[in-house]
């Protein structure tokens, strides 16, 4: 997730850019960088880390002109450094883009076939290269960049100068977000609208699949397969921070509401539906690592740690290889027995979580292969590690982790699905099963969002709670507990998350008519026991509310509210149940007025032991 912005019109537009890429630094702060064209050529100033460093370097080179694109990164593909800043350039073409391209190593090995050198690690160069190759005449960039994007498969926006056709911007969008700015005698172009929000409040957000040019009488639209678009822009009305917050009231709730994106990016190029296969180069395991495994060993903190409680039943239940997971600071103070043979795998968000650094090292000095999963490209974890998997959230903002969560959950997906099939534990039949229920979440996860009122009223007498106890059994115990953190996290509120099969062996003492009792109870093979464990809880006068599956008709009796859910394949069940928790979470925080986006004592990333 980055962010682009672009500028055509009579004004100098360097400063204009940077304004804009400053608004739109939450969407990634690894490195950033200008193209501007100075009525002869295009100047390029790039630098590495926060946008000061960009500011800084234009002290030094100053790039005069009024046309001009701009970029902040979140590094997917290619490290954080001044070579894989955007913009990429070939020959006149300079270009900028949000997204992942899926094709990159196909494409690349074709160019280079074709002669072509390439100055970076990242896949967006390729299309830069692309279209300079459809460029070969210098008269249309918009022909070129619809040729060249004909042979792109994945998710982009992008910008594009030819320094031939100094009075235009070409832009495209597909999957990642793109909107242009209608000003008096300009044209701006942006990944959302706080980028440009101070310049024009008309804006028109761009539509999968179309291509347009911006010149400073306005812009031409076209559908990439050709067809005229006609379409008119609309006048925003949030404020600046309303705006950098994308409309919604908090971080927080953006980013619940990004989680279907954040998991299409997060499985986007990895899933190979034909073979029922995970593709993934950069896990550092081959076949007979994975055939060979004696154990998986999960480290983490906090909202990692319960992802990994999802991991570990995903290992014994789809690779079937031995699964454990630890409190990466319980795990450096014990002498554990890990070693060769053993795969550690250290999830965090943030990537610097020193608990889990520290664990990692513990484990890697005793000779474990150790493979990273983060959010954040290059961070110290997997940096310290053998191989890393990547999730696509893009930058979380909210201290308390959502969409982190949730691609967490589908990096776990992944690895057990890539492991079981290596391991010959999964069938070709059930991995395809389980991988086209798996690229349908996304969906039943904006169904589940479409809840938000219902849960809205049911968080309101919450609000009023002292303390809540949340109940999952087998796949939505790792839901339960995370749902527990999340209330405490924001509302203060102490809430337990417990084993509903555990709840009759002590925490049943705290149950009474004031104990509201949250069961995670989708349709599966638990659904029985956790059926009459709630019933438990219930003749000790708890409240329930359940999150149920849809169609469920016995719950009205079991439980006193409901949030019915899609109804999905059971190992996947996870990511519906875990919305309702958060949004519920979240509204009882908002109803007491607490700093949702910044909850007090807690740190995004704790860098301390
Ligand atoms: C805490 C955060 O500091 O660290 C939590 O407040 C997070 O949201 C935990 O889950 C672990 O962080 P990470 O970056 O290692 O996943």
């Amino acid at each position: 997730m980055c962010g682009i912005v672009g500028y055509v019109g009579p004004q100098a537009c360097a400063d204009i850019l940077v304004d804009g890429l400053r608004r739109l630094e939450y969407r990634g702060y690894d490195s950033a960088g200008l193209a501007v064209f100075d009525g002869k050529r295009t100047g390029v100033v790039r630098a590495v880390g926060k946008l000061q460093n960009l500011v800084n370097a234009l002290k030094e080179k100053p790039l005069p002109g009024s046309l001009g694109i701009g970029h902040t990164r979140w590094a997917t593909h290619g490290r954080p450094t001044e070579v894989n800043a955007h913009p990429h350039c070939s020959g006149e073409i300079a270009l900028v883009h949000n997204g992942i391209i899926e094709n990159h190593i196909e494409l690349k090995r074709h160019l280079a076939e074709e002669g072509v050198k390439f100055s970076s690690d990242t896949d967006t160069e390729i299309v830069a290269h692309l279209i300079h190759r459809e460029a070969k005449t210098g008269d249309d960039l918009l022909g070129a960049v619809r040729r060249a994007l004909g042979h792109v498969h994945g998710a982009y926006a992008v910008a594009v100068m030819d320094a031939r056709q100094p009075d235009r911007i070409v832009v495209a969008k597909n999957a990642s977000p793109l909107v242009i700015g209608f000003g008096e005698g300009e044209m701006f172009c942006a990944s959302d609208i706080p980028a440009i929000l101070p310049y024009t409040k008309r804006m028109l957000p761009l539509e999968e699949g179309e291509i347009g040019v911006l010149t400073e009488n306005g812009l031409e639209l076209y559908t990439l397969d050709g067809k005229r678009v006609d379409r008119q822009p609309k006048t925003i009305t949030w404020s600046a921070s309303q705006a950098e917050k994308g409309g919604f009231k908090h971080f927080m709730l953006k980013e619940i509401n990004e989680q279907p994106r954040a998991i299409e990016d997060t499985i986007r190029g990895r899933v190979d539906l034909a073979a029922g296969d995970v593709i993934e180069s950069e896990l550092g395991i081959d076949a007979e690592t994975a055939k060979s495994l004696k154990r998986v060993y999960f480290i983490a903190c906090g909202t990692s740690h319960h992802a990994t409680l999802y991991g570990r039943f995903l290992m014994e239940h789809i690779a079937k290889v031995p699964s454990q997971t630890e409190l990466a600071s319980e795990f450096i103070g014990r002498d554990p027995v890990v070693g060769e043979g053993d795969l550690v795998v250290a999830v965090s968000q943030s990537g610097e979580t020193l608990d889990t650094l520290a664990a990692l090292k513990v484990a890697k000095e005793k000779g474990a292969r150790i493979l990273a999963v983060a959010n954040v490209i290059d961070s110290a974890i997997p940096r310290a590690a053998h191989g890393a998997f990547y999730t696509h959230a893009g930058p979380e903002i909210g201290v308390a982790s959502t969409k982190c969560f949730t691609t967490q959950l589908a990096a776990m997906v992944l690895l057990a699905v890539f492991l079981g099939r290596r391991r010959g534990t999964l069938e070709k039949e059930r991995a395809q099963e389980i991988l086209q229920n798996f690229v349908e979440i996304p969906n039943q996860m904006r169904t589940v969002l479409a809840l938000d009122d219902i849960i809205r009223d049911l968080a309101r007498p919450l609000a009023q709670a002292k303390s809540a106890l949340f109940l999952g059994r087998g796949v939505s115990y790792p839901i339960a507990v995370e749902g527990a953190l999340k209330l405490k996290e924001i509302s203060y509120i102490h809430a337990e998350g417990y084993a509903a099969g555990e709840m009759k062996h002590g925490p049943i003492a705290l149950i009474d008519a004031d104990m509201p009792v949250i069961a995670v109870m989708p349709d599966d093979k638990a659904y029985e026991k956790i059926a009459s464990n709630v019933q438990e809880a219930k003749a000790r006068e708890g409240h329930v509310l359940a999150v149920a599956t849809r169609h469920n008709a016995d719950i009205g009796g079991i439980a006193h509210n409901a949030i019915y859910v899609p109804k999905v394949d059971p190992v996947l069940s996870p990511f519906v149940t875990a919305l309702p928790l958060q949004l519920l979470s979240y509204f009882v925080a908002d109803f007491k007025g607490t700093d949702v986006d910044q909850p007090r004592n807690l740190a995004k990333t704790v860098t301390v032991e």
